[in-house]
């Protein structure tokens, strides 16, 4: 059985006291979830999240990770450095990234061995454009990418996959349930074929993109999909806890 898993990427948004604030209105929400509920924050809010999360089951993530050790990356966070902080999840190769800061396959998985290595899961993001999808070439570019971006992981049930077709990113335009769960069910088959013996049927797949307490239910209901990958929703206490109760 694969436990679902309800995580929020807050992006570049919420400043350390903002991010409390919203912790603490989500904290007493979520309570009594069945699912694991994550809240990925920016670097900076994550000493103060951490202090605000403790006594809930509310878990801690970042959303990226260098893939050095330690070393001369000015600017850059080190897995080590999260997991001192209790970091527990790291979002690893969001399509924001590979658009607007050169995020490539072979980074992402540099970045995701890094975080293994350092006890993190990775959450790492895959997904076609609507210009590869109008052409037909979801499998296509998502096989590449499972190729590239989960080479050299021995035990794949560590990490998380997040399917985000890029074009239900922030616009409002979710892929239906079938769509979504028909494109995750490929991801899976195809990972447990070139990754035989890896653990692949133990990994969970989150969907990510405009998901939101109206179409949460109908997206968790399909059974391929292990979770959610939640942006704007999880930005309102209301609205991400209704996401993470999606089961009552
Ligand atoms: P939205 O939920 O705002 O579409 O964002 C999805 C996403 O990119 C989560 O990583």
């Amino acid at each position: 059985m694969r436990k679902p898993i309800i995580a929020g990427n807050w992006k570049m948004n919420n400043t350390a006291s903002e991010g409390v604030e919203l912790v603490n209105a989500l904290k007493p929400l979520v309570k009594d979830a069945k699912c694991e509920v994550v809240v990925c924050v920016p670097f900076i809010d994550i000493p103060a999240v951490k202090k605000a999360l403790r006594g809930s089951k509310i878990k801690l993530g970042a959303q990226n990770v260098h893939f050095a050790e330690k070393g001369a990356y000015t600017g850059e966070i080190s897995a080590n450095m999260l997991k001192e902080y209790g970091v527990q999840y790291v979002i690893i190769g969001h399509s924001e990234r590979r658009q607007y800061f050169g995020e490539t396959d072979e980074t992402v998985n540099k970045r995701t061995l890094a975080a293994l290595a350092a006890g993190l899961t990775p959450i790492v993001c895959i997904g076609e454009s609507l210009e590869e999808r109008e052409g037909g070439l979801t499998e296509k570019v998502l096989s590449a990418q499972i190729e590239k971006d989960f080479a050299g992981i021995e035990d794949l049930s560590k990490i998380v996959v997040a399917y985000e077709p890029i074009w239900a990113i922030g616009t409002g335009r979710t892929a239906t349930d079938e769509q979504a769960n028909e494109t995750i069910g490929f991801i899976r088959k195809r990972m447990k074929k070139v990754y035989a013996g890896k653990n692949v049927g133990r990994m969970r797949i989150q969907y990510g993109g405009s998901m939101n307490p109206k179409n949460c239910k109908g997206l968790m209901a399909q059974p391929e999909i292990d979770g959610g990958l939640i942006g704007g929703a999880s930005l309102k206490a209301p609205d991400f806890a209704a996401v993470v109760n999606y089961d009552k």
